[in-house]
């Protein structure tokens, strides 16, 4: 073999050996990222980083809502109660007309602190996604700011997936307490 071809023949080698170790090195910090993270409280499955990409990739299909249909009996301002704000408005998707049980029906709920359009406070949603928590009806919650950003608890956690789920407190243990077993208060 010649001196040069024995060269180039190193060299090719070094490359390949290169990028073997890039990708290596590159899966690991990858499964460092979804793993827990040191120190932290590892996050319940109802706040996984997939539900909050989840929701807001769902704001871009959602936020027309208001052009959406308006649940029969549930036209113009109607009274909340806590912890939804004073004021309500409801939308549901075409999916969610036809039958809320549907796979992809959304109800969206906006939370008005007063009985005026400048008084959104918060739009709530709920989506049937078949398959994403059986034992709760299959309900994925999200609680979105007047401009679709996903909002937060005072823990600093957005609120997006199943919230509350296996706890006293939040979305879940709450619509379950809503009659007909359906996680719904608007058809009781
Ligand atoms: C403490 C109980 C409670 C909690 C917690 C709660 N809800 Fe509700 N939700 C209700 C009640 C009661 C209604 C009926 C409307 C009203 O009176 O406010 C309702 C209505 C809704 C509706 C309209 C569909 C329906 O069931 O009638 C949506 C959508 C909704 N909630 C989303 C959410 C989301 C998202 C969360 C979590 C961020 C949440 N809710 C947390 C009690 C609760």
């Amino acid at each position: 073999m010649k001196k040069s071809k024995k060269y180039s023949v190193a060299v090719a080698l070094l490359i390949l050996l290169a990028v073997v170790v890039f990708f290596a090195a590159r899966g690991d910090a990858e499964r460092q990222k979804g793993g827990p993270k040191a120190g932290a409280e590892q996050e319940t499955a109802s706040r996984s980083s997939d539900d909050i990409a989840y929701a807001e990739q769902l704001w871009e299909k959602i936020e027309d809502y208001t052009n959406w249909p308006v649940p029969e009996g549930f036209e113009g301002w109607q009274d909340g109660i806590s912890p939804h704000g004073k004021y309500l408005r409801y939308y549901i998707n075409d999916i969610a007309k036809e039958d809320f049980n549907k796979d992809g029906a959304v109800i969206v709920k906006e939370n008005y602190m007063e009985e005026s359009p400048d008084a959104l406070a918060a739009v709530t949603i709920m989506q049937k996604r078949k398959g994403y928590d059986p034992e709760n009806n299959d309900w994925f919650y999200v609680k979105y700011s007047p401009d679709g950003k996903v909002m937060t608890d005072d823990q600093g956690r957005k609120i997006a997936g199943a919230v509350g789920k296996g706890m006293d407190e939040g979305c879940v243990p709450c619509h379950t307490t809503a009659g007909g077993g359906d996680y719904l208060f608007m058809n009781d």
